[in-house]
């Protein structure tokens, strides 16, 4: 144990609120490797959960934030500055006809398109319950709390806020059942990210639309995880030819500088109003930068081609562990968003793999869930992959 883990530890825990556990402390990446503070080498399969999708420390998003941080960090959203707008117009152009409000996480970008949901649907028919999934996740602000399919998240912090009701996923009669004329949107992520990697059944998200157009009900996705290539398309929607009516980004958007966001589709692109929503640091200059090169990097680097290579690649040799290994399951999920589903719960795999300097996460309880940065290597794929089998090895045994 160094000297740098043992004071950063002690500082941690007298002054950071206990709401995290870390097991780790890393100093360095590249790509998808991480060095921790004694100099060993980790590859990383989490991205930061899902964040570092175009590996750490991307040439050219290291050098977008170098170059834009000495020329403007930030101004405020009172003034124009030229990125934001550009990065805007890049997401539209690869998305559908709509415009963009930036923030700066997950749940503000979820928090931002529900005002917009009840904006809506206020000003047509006084409608502003929202129905979103069991088992789903949305974030941690009170809203999003609300929306998020997962009592356990909300334990605590009640009253709950009001307007939300879930309904089960992949289950349109009891979608159907459940919309009422106070209904103003349908919420849901294409594919289940903290819930147990769920894809949507690709019927089923075509159903949930017919629905929304009959009834006039929005139809919002939650792409903050499974969004910005991590399945293989750059928007999840993409990847299930279903347009919804907006979607939410964030994670991987600006590769671990902090941005989140959503997009509204064009009629409704207008709704939020000047004065009607804000936030400080919405698409400031040095974060759009950083966007930027992300987009650049998809559209340059064969990164979702890789994704859909290598993801395919992995599951097919994943799978394979389930024959020898009576307690997987078996693999689910779509692109780099993997999970290999156990009969028992996940944590104590994931520890040992941690041992074996492979870096991975759990979802639910019983998943083991891989979101490597895009841009792994079939050797990555393959080190990966002998390292999950010797920890099930030892796990049988
Ligand atoms: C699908 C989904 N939505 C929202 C969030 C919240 O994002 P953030 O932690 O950036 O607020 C997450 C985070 O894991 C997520 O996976």
């Amino acid at each position: 144990m160094s000297k740098l883990y043992e004071e950063t530890t002690a500082r941690f825990s007298k002054y950071v609120m206990p709401t995290y556990a870390p097991q780790k402390m890393f100093v360095k990446g590249e790509g998808a490797r991480l060095w921790d503070d004694e100099g060993a080498e980790f590859l990383d399969f989490a991205a930061g959960i899902s964040v570092c999708n175009v590996g750490h420390c991307n040439p050219r998003v290291t050098a977008a934030i170098r170059e834009q941080a000495g020329k403007l960090v930030h101004i405020s959203n009172l003034y124009y500055n030229e990125l934001m707008p550009r990065l805007a117009e890049k997401l539209v152009t690869e998305a559908f006809d709509g415009k963009v409000f930036f923030a700066n996480s997950g749940a503000e970008a979820n928090e931002g398109m529900i005002k917009f949901a009840r904006k809506y649907g206020n000003a047509h028919g006084g409608r502003n319950v929202i129905i979103s999934m069991e088992n789903s996740f949305h974030g941690r602000t009170l809203a999003t709390l609300a929306a998020t399919g997962r009592a356990k998240y909300r334990k605590g912090f009640e009253p709950d806020t009001p307007g939300f009701l879930q309904v089960p996923f992949n289950d349109i009669a009891a979608l159907k059942a459940a919309i009422t004329p106070q209904v103003c949107a349908i919420m849901l992520e294409p594919v289940q990210g903290e819930g147990g990697i769920l894809p949507a059944d690709p019927d089923y998200l075509k159903q949930v639309r017919a629905l929304c157009d009959e009834k006039d009900v929005l139809l919002l996705f939650d792409e903050v995880q499974c969004g910005m290539g991590r399945i293989g398309t750059r928007f999840a929607f993409q990847s299930f030819g279903v347009i919804p009516d907006a979607f939410s980004m964030a994670k991987a958007i600006a590769n671990g500088l902090p941005m989140g966001g959503f997009m509204v589709r064009k009629p409704f692109a207008d709704t939020l109003t000047a004065g009607t929503h804000a936030s400080t640091f919405g698409g400031t200059p040095l974060v759009s930068a950083a966007a930027l090169a992300v987009q650049e990097c998809f559209d340059k680097d064969g990164v979702l081609e890789n994704c859909r290579e290598q993801g395919a690649y992995l599951m097919k040799r994943l799978a394979a562990l389930s024959k020898p290994y009576a307690f997987v399951k078996g693999v689910r999920g779509m692109g780099l968003m993997i999970g290999l589903v156990l009969d028992r719960p996940a944590g104590p795999l994931a520890a040992a793999l941690l041992k074996k300097n492979l870096i991975v996460l759990t979802a639910g309880e019983t998943v083991l869930r891989l979101l490597p940065p895009l841009v792994i290597t079939r050797q990555e794929a393959d080190l990966a992959v002998e390292r999950i089998a010797g920890a099930l090895a030892e796990f049988q045994a």
